[in-house]
């Protein structure tokens, strides 16, 4: 037995070396069909991987938006493979002779506006059960320092919000946009908030229905004016435009009206007659002021918040496009408006205006709604926005690429949000005058709220525009629109009018400006006054 057992041993030894050999090699060739199984050429796409465990069904459709000629890895990865269906969604290109400015003329009959331009849309019908879009956002200029007014790059985006807000997939499951290509879809329509996932060219979106819908519902550029985004009771209009989906009251919103001071005291009075001229309304919304508390003093801020604003403390920004010292030289701390995250929705309203009808009814409209101010730019003194962080990073980061038109927030914002819809004009009335003809610079009897542009009523004396006596600032004079001031001045607390009080710099630049325009005997005569203004005699020393 030992010697039968001792002579086996090589045997077993062999036949051990033998095994380990064969593992060896196995082990080895897994190793191999692991790697090619891992091949880049074989994985799913990042942007698959992300999507796929939203989706409880099996089968994934995928409609492919401009995707033609694009080389892309949709037929690669074992998972896309066994679980998408792509369908390519046909629809026809936008007319090449419609330009941006069709879709945002500079003026429209506001009563009975024409029909905008067409901008063709896929029969949705066909395409009703997709859970993910594929799209590329054609870029025909990729200049990040402008606003990217693109008229295909828009009907891409309009195709693909439209078929989102459409799908009816199974489980009421969620929808998502995969945006390839160097541009970035709109962000006025894929809000930055929604963004699920980014790396290199891809950017995955999770849309926030109920906001997309909004979106949707708008017309195609302010062509058409911008269109209510709830019924009188509460009740989403959507349901009108898509009889399948199923209609709910959303939440209460919480909206305010805000307004900024951010570097001198001169406007001051201004937000306190434009809180008072609020009020008179009876409004049923918050009263918001943003203050520079270094700059704006505690007595100010005292009478500001006896005015009816609720103050929150802000640091100013600096405008990187506008000259030191400049009159708008920290107007872009108006951006921090975004920051009010427990705002639904926030009507931003200079404080050179008074509002002097109930105006709570326009926030039923989405970001950014706002009054044409000329060509396809609109006027920021008024703007209807939405809250939101990452909004405000953007455009914290943006401000130091895009361009202003005029240094100021108004010539940023026009770049950063080229895709507004249309508030009525009577909304913020500019008191501009450029006829010839026209003596009287009278304004309409039923305006929303006016917009005090030129020399400031409070700055001037209470029975006479100042702005008639240069004739730098001759358009901007109305003897209408300053009354309309002063009534809400008159209408004020003792206490409030303080605030109000005339410096000695300013009755000094009135009475020279009315000696020149004496001297030149300007025709409209208003230089020949006898000034009551009781303020007069109570001048503080500036
Ligand atoms: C990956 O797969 C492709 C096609 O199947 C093949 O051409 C390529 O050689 C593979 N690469 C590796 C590293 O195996
Ligand atoms: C919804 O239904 C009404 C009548 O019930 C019809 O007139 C309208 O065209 C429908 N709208 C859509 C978008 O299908
Ligand atoms: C505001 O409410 C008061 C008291 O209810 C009322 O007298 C006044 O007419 C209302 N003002 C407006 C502009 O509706
Ligand atoms: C900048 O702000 C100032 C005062 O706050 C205002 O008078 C001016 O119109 C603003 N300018 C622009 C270009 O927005
Ligand atoms: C008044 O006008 C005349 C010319 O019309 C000019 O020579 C003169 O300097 C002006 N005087 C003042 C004080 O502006």
């Amino acid at each position: 037995m030992a010697s039968k057992l001792y002579k086996s041993k090589p045997f077993t030894f062999s036949f051990i070396l033998l095994l380990t050999a064969f593992l060896f090699l196995t082990i080895n060739y897994i190793r191999q069909v692991h790697t090619e199984f891992q091949n880049e050429s074989l994985k799913n796409p990042g942007w698959f991987d992300v999507v796929a465990p939203y989706i409880r069904h099996e089968k994934i459709n995928i409609g492919l938006v401009n995707m033609d000629g694009v080389v892309d890895n949709i037929d690669r990865g074992r998972g896309l493979q066994r679980r998408g269906s792509t369908v390519k969604v046909h629809y026809d290109l936008v007319a090449d002779y419609i330009k941006w400015e069709d879709l945002f003329p500079e003026w429209i009959d506001e009563n009975s506006p024409s029909k905008c331009p067409e901008i063709p849309m896929p029969r949705f019908e066909d395409y009703k059960e997709l859970d993910l879009i594929l799209a590329r956002v054609p870029c025909s200029r990729d200049d990040e320092r402008s606003g990217l007014r693109d008229v295909l790059r828009l009907q891409v985006n309009l195709v693909v919000a439209n078929l989102l807000v459409r799908s009816r997939r199974k489980n009421n499951g969620p929808v998502f946009a995969v945006f390839t290509g160097a541009c970035i879809p709109m962000w006025e329509i894929f809000k930055c908030d929604d963004v699920l996932w980014h790396k290199g060219n891809y950017w995955v979106y999770k849309p926030e229905l109920t906001r997309l819908k909004q979106k949707v519902l708008m017309p195609v550029g302010t062509c058409q004016p911008a269109t209510p985004i709830l019924e009188p009771s509460g009740q989403e209009i959507w349901r009108k435009y898509d009889n399948k989906s199923k209609s709910h009251t959303l939440p209460q919103p919480r909206e305010a009206y805000v307004t900024v001071l951010h570097s001198s005291e001169d406007y001051v009075c201004g937000a306190i007659a434009l809180a008072q001229s609020i009020i008179q309304t009876n409004t049923t919304k918050d009263l918001v002021l943003l203050a520079d508390v270094d700059r704006i003093s505690q007595y100010s801020l005292k009478g500001l918040r006896a005015a009816g604003w609720n103050i929150k403390p802000i640091r100013r920004i600096r405008s990187p496009h506008s000259k030191r010292q400049s009159y708008n030289e920290y107007n872009y701390s108006k951006l921090r408006i975004w920051q009010l995250k427990d705002y639904d929705r926030v009507m931003f309203i200079d404080s050179d205006l008074i509002v002097l009808k109930n105006i709570d009814k326009f926030f039923n409209y989405p970001q950014l709604s706002a009054v044409g101010n000329h060509k396809h730019i609109f006027n920021s003194g008024l703007m209807l926005i939405e809250p939101s962080i990452c909004t405000f990073k953007t455009l914290l980061k943006k401000r130091f690429v895009v361009a202003s038109y005029n240094g100021g927030d108004q010539g940023f914002l026009n770049e950063m949000f080229p895709w507004w819809h249309r508030l009525p004009a009577k909304l913020n009335y500019l008191k501009y005058f450029n006829t010839i003809n026209d003596q009287l610079h009278e304004i309409p009897h039923d305006l929303y709220a006016l917009h005090f542009v030129g020399l400031k009523p409070w700055m001037c004396y209470q029975d006479y525009d100042c702005n008639w006596d240069s004739l730098e600032n001759h358009i901007f004079a109305s003897d209408m629109a300053h009354e309309r001031w002063w009534n809400v001045y008159n209408g004020m607390s003792k206490k409030l009018k303080q605030y109000c009080s005339l410096t000695s710099e300013m009755d000094a630049r009135i009475q020279t400006e009315r000696a020149n325009a004496r001297n030149a005997t300007f025709v409209d005569g208003h230089w020949k006054i006898k000034v009551k203004d009781p303020r007069r005699h109570s001048i503080l020393i500036s």
